[in-house]
């Protein structure tokens, strides 16, 4: 027998995905600028923080979205047309999309993706009795990867891919313009992108925005580790780091980390780290774009601008983009 395919005695043995996590954090940890991909935040405990974040007065992106969508649901429902299908990239709760499908009328189908299967389904229940005349396919996957939707009902039928949320701020340059190439791909000929993206602002609203007085984003990206100790075979003492969240100008982003309070040694599986006072790990990005800098990034991935969106103070923009 293999042995060391076994699980440890009195531990279930990790299901795909969270080998992937333990991998991730592992691999994160052992490199040189300690980082673990910020997808992590989102187990049940940090999906609820999350939740509470966008209902912080210091954080602006969700309510400033969600008023942008409102105010302009109609004209942005002329955009994606009728006999078009949704797909969106992430959708969690879908609580921006019931704006949109309030709108459009004659909607091909929705397809929301979203990574965590347990989530998607009872939100695509939720959205099938409450939209009766919606055909809701949800779609259970990574949207970092290739994605291969079904087909199309008729040839006719247009593909809308909706990002809201300025997930795309959690992307690198890079990744960001390797995923709008992707979903250029994924869209089609014909198809459409509709982006909601942060804008640039005054650093002190930024920084507020990610160091709010009640401690709730601290606790979000705390949790991390946490979820660490809950789902893995480690032991950190969460105690001893703090939530940490700068915005650098020169890259223009917000750079959250967890910073050592002290010398200390955390063990995940069977590696330990060894961490000395102040060291940090970094755990988000999240970029803010220029109106100019993201048209220009989503033009050279195959993207032309038809039309966008802000609120009156230029915090928050969302776009309509074509093939
Ligand atoms: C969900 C990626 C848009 O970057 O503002 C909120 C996540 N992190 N507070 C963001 C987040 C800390 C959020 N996004």
């Amino acid at each position: 027998m293999p042995s060391t395919l076994l699980p440890p005695l009195g531990r279930k043995p990790l299901s795909e995905t969270d080998l992937q996590f333990r991998d991730d954090v592992l691999k994160g940890l052992n490199s040189p600028t300690r980082a673990i991909p910020s997808k992590y935040f989102y187990d049940r405990q940090g999906s609820l923080l999350f939740d509470q974040i966008c209902e912080l007065q210091e954080y602006y992106p969700t309510r400033t979205e969600t008023a942008i969508m409102k105010h302009s649901a109609r004209m942005i429902a002329a955009c994606i047309g009728t006999n078009s299908r949704l797909v969106e990239y992430g959708s969690g709760s879908s609580l921006k999309t019931r704006i949109l499908l309030d709108q459009v009328i004659e909607l091909d189908s929705y397809l929301p993706i979203d990574i965590s299967r347990e989530h998607l389904h009872t939100t695509a229940s939720n959205l099938a009795t409450e939209y009766p005349n919606h055909v809701i396919q949800p779609i259970v996957g990574d949207f970092t990867k290739p994605i291969n939707l079904p087909k199309t009902s008729s040839a006719q039928t247009k593909t809308c891919i909706y990002f809201p949320g300025s997930t795309i701020g959690n992307f690198t340059h890079d990744e960001a313009s390797d995923l709008l190439h992707a979903m250029r791909t994924t869209a089609g000929e014909r198809g459409s992108l509709l982006i909601g993206f942060d804008l640039h602002k005054d650093k002190d609203v930024l920084e507020a925005a990610y160091n709010d007085r009640k401690g709730v984003t601290a606790r979000f990206n705390l949790n991390l580790l946490s979820r660490i100790n809950r789902e893995l075979d480690a032991q950190i003492e969460v105690a001893n780091f703090e939530h940490k969240a700068i915005f650098n100008e020169q890259v223009g982003r917000i750079e959250m980390r967890l910073r050592s309070l002290c010398n200390q040694s955390i063990r995940v599986e069977d590696q330990f780290f060894h961490i000395n006072e102040g060291d940090e790990i970094l755990t988000e990005y999240s970029h803010k774009y220029t109106v100019e800098g993201f048209t220009t990034m989503a033009d050279e991935a195959g993207w032309s601008c038809r039309a966008a969106w802000y609120d009156p103070q230029r915090y928050f923009a969302v776009m309509y983009l074509e093939a």
